[in-house]
């Protein structure tokens, strides 16, 4: 179904988002400075009050340096191993502590046997995934503990406030033994 790759790219695209604003911000401060000191330098030489010329050297260096450091951070693709791997192994203890928390947050919507059937599900705007889908199969953990983290826009809560990331990757690994069992 739709939700599977396209949700993917959409949820680490809204991160980049955030991620590339402060990388413009950084640029944008480094830009100011630069500013100041060339404005200091023109108007000594030339007298001008508006430095028409350093304004728009200030303009271009903010936006250059924001653009270098975007695309730097593309290619180290630094922020999308934010989560990283999977700390906990996939145990029977962590499949049942997560199994658990999925009764208590996730079952309203996602059904109590994950097969997107709660009793909100007729309610929303989107349907909640069933859990046992294909698809669940193309999404990292460290994608799916994101979206649990964060919530999916505009359905989805965030439970990052609410769960340790211990609790949040016991839930990664309950979803994932849906389809795949334990880890060997
Ligand atoms: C208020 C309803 C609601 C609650 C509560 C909820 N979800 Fe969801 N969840 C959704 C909806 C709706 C989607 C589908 C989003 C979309 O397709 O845009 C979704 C999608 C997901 C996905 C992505 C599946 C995929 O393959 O695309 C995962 C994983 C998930 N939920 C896990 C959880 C877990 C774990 C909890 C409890 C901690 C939880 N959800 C609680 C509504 C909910």
């Amino acid at each position: 179904m739709d939700c599977v790759e396209k949700k993917a790219n959409e949820i680490n695209e809204t991160m980049w988002y955030d991620v590339n604003w402060l990388f413009v911000g950084a640029g944008g401060a480094a830009g100011a400075v630069f500013r100041f000191l060339l404005s200091r330098f023109v108007s000594q030489k030339s007298n001008t009050t508006f430095p028409v010329g350093t304004f728009i050297v200030n303009i271009s260096g903010a936006l250059l340096l924001g653009g270098t450091l975007v695309l730097l951070a593309n290619l180290t693709g630094a922020s999308n191993d934010a989560l990283g791997s999977n700390p906990t192994p996939r145990t029977a203890a962590s499949v049942a502590n997560g199994s658990a928390l999925f009764q208590i947050n996730c079952t309203s919507c996602h059904g109590d046997d994950a097969r997107g059937d709660g009793p909100l599900a007729p309610t929303l705007s989107r349907p909640p995934a069933d859990l046992h889908a294909a698809h669940v199969d193309d999404h990292a953990d460290a994608d799916m503990a994101w979206w649990i983290m964060n919530g999916i826009q505009p359905v989805m809560p965030a439970f990052g406030d609410q769960l340790t990331p211990e609790q949040v990757w016991d839930l990664v690994n309950y979803v994932r033994s849906l389809r795949q069992g334990l880890e060997e």
